[in-house]
């Protein structure tokens, strides 16, 4: 029987093993171990904040190529990164090969770890449990496998950032399935606590940013509907009135977050970075 978000909504009721798969296909497509290159910095932020330090046994959740589990692992901790996408995986074992650090990449659905309960001292997720349909699974999981005392530690990007924009206005274009939260709903204090609520202490929240520097805002669409599954798998569904439409769309938003004066585009997209203790 499908598993339903009726307590996300009370009206919604969606195939969310269906849609995940689809998802899945999504984040295979392009090639994102291409685009994280952009947020390596954020990954070393995010183990700086969470106090990240050798002997420390350490998940990354969706780690994609290993962005947060690399940076984990230069610090010397003992580094578990999953992900539902095996392609990316492999990336990060080269990686992490190229780098002489050890992770342990392991395929796994973020809603459902293949993980012991406490097993992780420090629980990661950089731009990635996010994602997951089912919210209160996702955030379920990340505190079950965090051992009592332990910290979870996310970077989500927020609503009206860059990223929460570019979602948004993806949306529009291609509409979700009714009833879901929007992803960058992890961008929100008040939202992650109610989804992790009563079981964590927030230790620090803070807005951060993560720039994207391209010579043009054509330069980042072309990028970013070449190597990034979200645009390009939407590129692909759209006739071609409404991927004109939506390319255009898509230019205009990054010119409105154009930071360079002096030509050229670096936008700095704002993302939510938390640190939490497990009660
Ligand atoms: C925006 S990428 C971020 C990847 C990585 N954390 C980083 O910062 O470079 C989102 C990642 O979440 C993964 N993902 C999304 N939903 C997932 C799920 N249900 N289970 C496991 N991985 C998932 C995707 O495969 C993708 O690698």
């Amino acid at each position: 029987m499908a598993t339903t978000i009726e307590h996300q909504t009370r009206t919604a009721s969606v195939d969310l093993e269906r849609l995940k798969s689809k998802q899945r296909e999504v984040w295979g497509a392009g090639d994102f171990a291409v685009v994280a290159r952009h947020t390596v910095f954020p990954g070393e932020l995010l183990c700086e904040a969470a106090d990240v330090r050798a002997g420390k046994r350490v998940l990354d959740v969706a780690t994609g190529s290993g962005n947060a589990a690399l940076s984990a692992a230069r610090r010397g901790a003992i580094v578990t990164g999953v992900d539902y996408v095996p392609e990316l995986l492999d990336w990060g074992r080269k990686r992490a090969a190229a780098e002489q650090v050890a992770v342990d990449f392991e395929e796994a659905d973020c809603e459902a770890l293949p993980l012991a309960n406490g097993s992780y001292d420090i629980v990661l997720s950089m731009f990635g449990a996010m994602f997951a349909p089912d919210q209160r699974r996702a955030a379920d999981e990340l505190v079950r496998v965090c051992c009592q005392n332990g910290r979870i530690a996310l970077a989500n990007w927020t609503p009206d950032g860059f990223w929460g924009r570019v979602f948004a206005l993806q949306s529009k274009y291609i509409p979700p399935a009714a009833g879901l939260t929007p992803p960058t709903a992890w961008g929100k204090e008040d939202h992650l606590l109610r989804l992790l609520g009563g079981r964590v202490r927030v230790e620090r929240c803070r807005l951060r940013y993560a720039d994207f520097s391209y010579t043009s805002a054509e330069d980042w669409l072309e990028f970013f509907a070449t190597y990034f599954g979200p645009i390009l798998k939407a590129f692909e569904r759209l006739d071609d009135h409404m991927r004109r439409a939506f390319a255009a769309e898509l230019k205009d938003l990054t010119e409105q977050f154009n930071s360079a004066t002096d030509g050229g585009l670096v936008v700095h997209a704002e993302y939510l970075e938390v640190v939490l203790t497990k009660l």
